[in-house]
C-alpha cells in the first residue's frame, strides 16, 4: 500500500511538473507523443509521462546546421515540427514531424555521420544522451525498432559511392 501511495504521489507530481513544462515550451502532452510516434505505444501513460519530464524542447530557423558531420554527439532529435534535411555524402534526405534523428552517433559512440539543416522553421523535443541510452535500456522493443532504423541508414550510407579523388 505504502509503495502504491509513493507512486501515486510520484506520478501526480511528475504530471504537475509536465504539464508547467508542456505550458512553457508547448512540448507534447502524451497522447500527441504516441500520434506522432507510434513506436512509444508499447509504455504506459505514466511510463510516457515520465519521458516527457527529460525531453527539452529545440527551435532552428530554416538554414541552420542542427547537426555537423564529425562532431561529438550529444542529443537525438525528435522532430514535432517543421523539415531537416540529412546530407551525406552528397545524397540527401528529407525528415519530418514524428521522424527522429542523431541517434546513430549515440548509438555507436561515433562522431556524427551526416550533417541536418533546418529547411523550415522547426522544434525538436530532445533527449540526452543519458537519458536516450537510459531510455533505450529500459524499453528494449523499442530499442530495436530504434536500432533497426539505425542500421538502415548506416548501411544506405555505405552504399552511397566516396567521392573519387580527382
Ligand atoms: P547521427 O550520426 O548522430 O547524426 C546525423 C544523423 O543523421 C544520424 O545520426 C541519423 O539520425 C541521420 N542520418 C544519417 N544517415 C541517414 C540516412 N541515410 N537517412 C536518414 N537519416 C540519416
Amino acid at each position: 500500500m505504502k509503495a502504491f501511495e509513493t507512486l501515486k504521489g510520484d506520478l501526480s507530481s511528475a504530471k504537475d511538473a509536465a504539464a508547467k513544462k508542456a505550458a512553457a515550451h508547448k512540448t507534447f502532452t502524451p497522447e500527441e507523443l504516441i500520434e506522432r510516434f507510434p513506436f512509444f505505444t508499447d509504455m504506459s501513460p505514466e511510463q510516457r509521462e515520465v519521458l516527457l519530464l527529460h525531453f527539452e524542447v529545440a527551435t532552428a530557423d530554416p538554414g541552420q546546421r542542427i547537426i555537423r558531420a564529425g562532431e561529438a554527439a550529444d542529443l537525438v532529435y525528435f522532430i514535432s515540427s517543421g523539415q531537416v534535411e540529412v546530407s551525406v555524402g552528397g545524397k540527401k534526405i528529407r525528415l519530418g514531424p514524428g521522424d527522429y534523428f542523431g541517434e546513430m552517433a549515440l548509438l555507436s559512440d561515433k562522431p556524427r555521420s551526416a550533417h541536418v539543416t533546418a529547411l523550415d522553421y522547426s522544434r525538436f523535443a530532445t533527449l540526452s544522451r543519458r537519458d536516450f541510452l537510459h531510455f533505450l535500456r529500459r524499453y528494449p522493443s523499442i530499442n530495436e525498432k530504434i536500432a533497426a532504423l539505425a542500421a538502415e541508414r548506416e548501411q544506405m550510407n555505405r552504399e552511397i559511392p566516396a567521392p573519387s579523388a580527382a
